[in-house]
Parts: structure tokens; sequence; C-alpha cells
């Protein structure tokens, strides 16, 4: 009844998207599939209708893409804290009319000068993942802020004040939450109250809860962004929020120092790049592993009809499968952060390693993963989270992917600034051998070292055809970030699904180790069984990924937002 009467209320507030109905973390069960969001002007998709608002009225008043993508990230840091933030880090992909090129600002959070190696192990050297994931170490030094104002100086053309505007209005005026919003302070409780700011940052006097319907003002945050708004950058890496910051670490045993946050700048890298079927891939380079492994698999799905094979039939999924757990070897030995380590991107990404990998796959057979070791790309030498994406009628796009790790992070909130801490640093390979938090194993590459950054699987793309921006994609998940991101693309190019469809689809996933193919709902009976007489182990899980992506075709725009997440919208003019 109450949770009636929420929908209801949002509803006619205006608050939920088209698909808010369908549960959060629930595959689509349905055959039945809805229609993209269409239009003529410009499409904005995000995973808050309050963010893809704010954005779209940016592009209606004459703003690009890009001036569009950092107030909707500003926005979400003050409508979705389980993800959205000024406290974690992330990627931007754009694709620039001017210059016809797309480039990558990698805003990843980068460990403090004082960590090292063995930061989260104890004196017997066994990990303590409470260490990693919820105390003051577990956060790195943020990125987003200086990632944001990066993008809007170099592609931009309104303000950052502007661009903070909408995100301020929200905070300090509140914003009506929705079901989602309310469900996931909810479940989070325990470890967001364990500090008594975030206690009274996120829930009421006596611990209650803000229901569905009711507002959420937050005057720290929104002081916090006024700051920013009138000194820029130096407004959050310097000054009155540097040392609130650094006041909160150095009260809880924190490494993060005013050095640190004065001396972070986000990076402008160029993507991976790789073609697939005709079609230009280009997505996230290292620190992220996200565009190297969607290349590489690629490559070694192109030697297979994966169209005439069919969308999630058991022969598609089991070549699917064999791919990504090659992929995933590799990921685990190979990948870290290229500014620290020699990452053999070349060779991960051609199409002779591909095939060359591709040679001892069986079309009918399962190879277990505990045979299934790490390649040797050099010889063809020469990474809770939330997406967006937006493009505007000048030919620019943004696909973008930012997070603090777990939903919530780190859970803990500076006090007196209003936002939270991510967690990233559990991103690092703790100890060779010890799976992080997604299950994902690391080695040397990934270790911990001062001002590194942790390897991410974010993988923000954006697919041209014929030179034109044709795919914008990407999606939050772990692990499962670059699988999802890859069945979009798959299910486009290969089963000419629409975009809606192509976002719905129920999704699979390898990841090596564990040696299992995770399914979401609705992979049929039948495939499993094929599957599993193949010697695959299935596994249901709950949903994988929220994938916000737009598909661009004869001059018309078509956004698709996730119905995994109850919040998703997509908005075209
Ligand atoms: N924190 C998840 C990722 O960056 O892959």
């Amino acid at each position: 009844m109450m949770l009636k009467y929420a929908i209801k209320t949002a509803a006619m507030l205006g608050l939920l998207g088209a698909s808010s109905l369908l549960a959060d973390n629930t595959a689509i069960l349905e055959g039945q599939r809805s229609h993209p969001a269409v239009g003529q002007h410009g499409m904005v998709a995000t995973s808050h209708s309050l963010a893809t608002q704010v954005a779209l009225e940016v592009l209606k008043n004459g703003g690009n893409a890009i001036d569009a993508a950092v107030t909707a990230g500003f926005a979400l840091a003050v409508t979705q804290p389980r993800s959205g933030n000024i406290g974690g880090g992330g990627f931007m992909l754009v694709s620039s009319e001017k210059t016809g090129k797309v480039e990558a600002i990698d805003y990843r959070e980068k460990a403090p000068r004082a960590a090292f190696e063995t930061l989260f192990q104890d004196d017997n050297g066994e990990v303590v993942k409470e260490r990693s994931r919820y105390s003051h170490l577990s956060a790195g030094v943020p990125g987003t802020v200086a990632g944001l104002a990066l993008a809007l100086e170099q592609y931009g053309t309104i303000s950052l004040a502007e661009a903070l505007a909408p995100a301020i209005k929200l905070a300090s005026e509140g914003f009506i939450v929705p079901e989602r919003f309310s469900k996931g302070l909810k479940s989070r409780h325990e470890r967001l109250s364990k500090w008594e700011y975030g206690r009274n940052l996120f829930y009421k006097e006596y611990g209650g809860f803000y229901e569905a319907g009711e507002r959420f003002v937050q005057t720290d945050l929104a002081n916090t962004l006024r700051r920013i708004a009138e000194q820029g950058t130096k407004g959050f890496y310097e000054g009155e929020t540097a040392e609130l910051i650094v006041r909160d670490m150095q009260q809880n045993d924190g490494l993060i120092t005013l050095q640190d946050l004065k001396s972070y700048q986000a990076i402008i890298r160029q993507p991976v790049h790789g073609t697939y079927r005709g079609h230009d891939i280009y997505s996230m380079s290292p620190p992220s592993s996200g565009g190297a492994h969607i290349v590489q698999i690629l490559n070694m799905l192109e030697g297979y009809p994966m169209g005439e094979h069919g969308s999630n039939s058991s022969q598609s999924i089991h070549l699917m499968a064999e791919v990504m757990k090659r992929a995933y070897a590799d990921r685990a030995e190979h990948l870290g952060d290229s500014d620290f380590v020699k990452v053999p991107l070349q060779g991960l990404t051609s199409k002779p390693y591909a095939e060359q990998l591709r040679a001892d796959i069986d079309i009918g057979k399962a190879t277990p993963s505990n045979t299934v070791r790490a390649g040797d790309p050099l010889p063809f030498e020469s990474n809770e989270t939330t997406h967006f994406s937006i493009a505007d009628q000048y030919g620019n796009a943004v696909s973008n992917t930012y997070t603090i790790n777990f939903s919530y992070g780190s859970g803990i909130a500076v006090p007196g600034a209003g936002f939270l801490l991510n967690n990233e640093m559990d991103d690092f390979s703790a100890k060779p051998g010890v799976a992080n938090a997604y299950g994902l194993l690391g080695g040397e590459a990934n270790k911990i070292e001062p001002e590194k950054r942790m390897l991410s699987s974010m993988s923000p793309t954006i697919v041209k055809k014929d030179g034109k921006n044709f795919l914008v994609t990407g999606s939050p998940g772990g692990s499962r970030i670059i699988t999802t991101t890859l069945q979009v693309i798959m299910n486009i190019i290969d089963h000419r699904m629409n975009v809606q469809s192509a976002v719905n689809e129920p999704r699979i996933h390898h990841q090596w180790l564990p040696d299992e193919i995770r399914i979401e709902a609705g992979i049929s009976r039948d495939t499993i069984k094929l599957l599993e007489d193949k010697g695959h182990k299935v596994v249901q899980k709950r949903a994988m990924g929220a994938i916000q992506s737009i598909l661009i075709e004869d001059g018309t725009f078509y956004g698709a937002a996730d119905p995994r997440r109850s919040t998703s919208s997509a908005q075209g003019y």
C-alpha cells in the first residue's frame, strides 16, 4: 500500500522514468519490449530522472553534450548519493564534433602518497577486508571535480558555476525522494549510521528513514558545491573542503593529505580503439581494463557468425563465455595503471592475438578455467557506479561512468562537507591471489603504489559507424561492466535489435574465476541445459548493470534507459 502510494506520488510529481515500475535488480522476464525515447535534437540517458531533466534543459538552451554531461554529473552527486558523487572518480569519453576525434578524460581516484603495497595486510600477511572497504584507508584521492571541470574547460560552452547551479538548487531546496533512494538508505543503514555525521546526514532524528515522496535537503553539500562554483577546482582541492577532508583523515587514521588533494590532476588520454564488423569501437584505456577487454572480446567473437547463432542461444552464450574467460585471465595478469606499469595494450587488442586465443576454443565444449592461463600478448605489441550517455544536435557525444565503488562507497561522509568518500582502494590488488570485492584477481601490475590509479572495469564506450557517432553506452556493475557493455554492442551490431531491446535483453557474464556462467533471469531452461551439456556451470544471480544508451541513426536520437534501475530515464527533444 505504502509503496503504491509512494510510486503514485512520485509519478504525479514527474519523478519517475518510463520504466520506473520495474523493480530494481530485476531482469526483464517479459517478452514485452518498451520503445526507446526518441529525439530529433538531442538525447540524455541517466540513472536518475532529475539528472536527465536538468541535463536536457541545458541542451534545450543551446548547450552542448559536454555542458549537459557536467551538469548531470553534479546533479547525480545530489540526487543519487549511492553512486553519483564528488567524492569518487571515473572516466568520460567525449566524441567531439570540432576535432572529429574521441578523447578520454581519466579522473580515476589515486592512492595517497603515503600508501604502500601491503597497506591492507595484517602482521601475518593476511588481507583485512574491513580496512580496504570501510575504513578511511579505503578512500582514494577523489577525481570527480577535477574531471568534470576539465571536461568543461576543454569542450564546454558554459561556466562551471552554470553547470553546478541545478545541483546546488537540488541540494539546498531538496528534492522528493523516489522509492529507490529510500530503499537504498534503509538497506545500508548499518554501514552509513556507523559514523555520527553520516547518521545525521542520511537519516532523520532518532534514526527515522526518509520515505518515498518526502523531501531530502543537503545543506552542507550545497555549500561544498557553492565553493566549487565560486573558486573552481580550488574550492574542492584546497581551502575549506580540503581541510574538512584532511581533518577527518587525521582523526581516523586515514592517509589523504592536503598535498595529495592539491596535486590531483585529471588526465586526457587516448581511448582504446578497435573495430567490429565495420564499426569503430572507442572505449576506456588504462587505468581501466574496460576498453582493452571489450575490444579483445569483440576481436575474438568476430571470428564466429554471432548473428546467425542468435541472441542468447546456447551456442552464442558458450562462445561468449569462452572468450570472456580468456580476456579476464589476461586482465588479472596484465592490467594496471599504465603510468606505472607497461600494459601490453596493442597486443591485447590486436586481431592476430585474438585469433591465437580463439584457436584453442572448442565450439562444442567448455574449457575449464583452471586450464586457462593469461596469454602472452607482448609479441603482438608494435574497469556501484553509475553511467550516463548524452548526445547533442551539433555532433558531440559523451559517455561517462563514475563511481565511489560500492553503493555509498566507504560509507564515510566527510563531516561538514556533506558527501561520501569512495572505497576505491579495494580495486587495487591487496595481495596477489586474493580477490577484490568483485571476485577479481590481480597481480603485480595492480599492486598498491603511492599516487597510482587503481585498476577499473569502467567502460564508457562510443561506437562510430561511417565516421559518425552511432552508439553511446556504458554501465555500472564492477567486474560485470565490461560484459554488460559488450552485450549491448553485440545486440545492436550482431542481433540487430533496437536500442531498448538491446538494453533490456537478459545478460550473461563469465570472468574466468569463478568458473561459472552467471546469467540473469530470462535465459531459457533449454539453453541452460545445452550449456551444461557442453560442460559449463550456469548460475542465475541478480540482474547485472544499468546501461544507459543512445543510438543515433539517420539524424534521430534513440535513448534507452535501463529498466533494471527504477529511476533510470532517457529523454530527448
Ligand atoms: N569500482 C569498480 C571499477 O572501477 O571497476
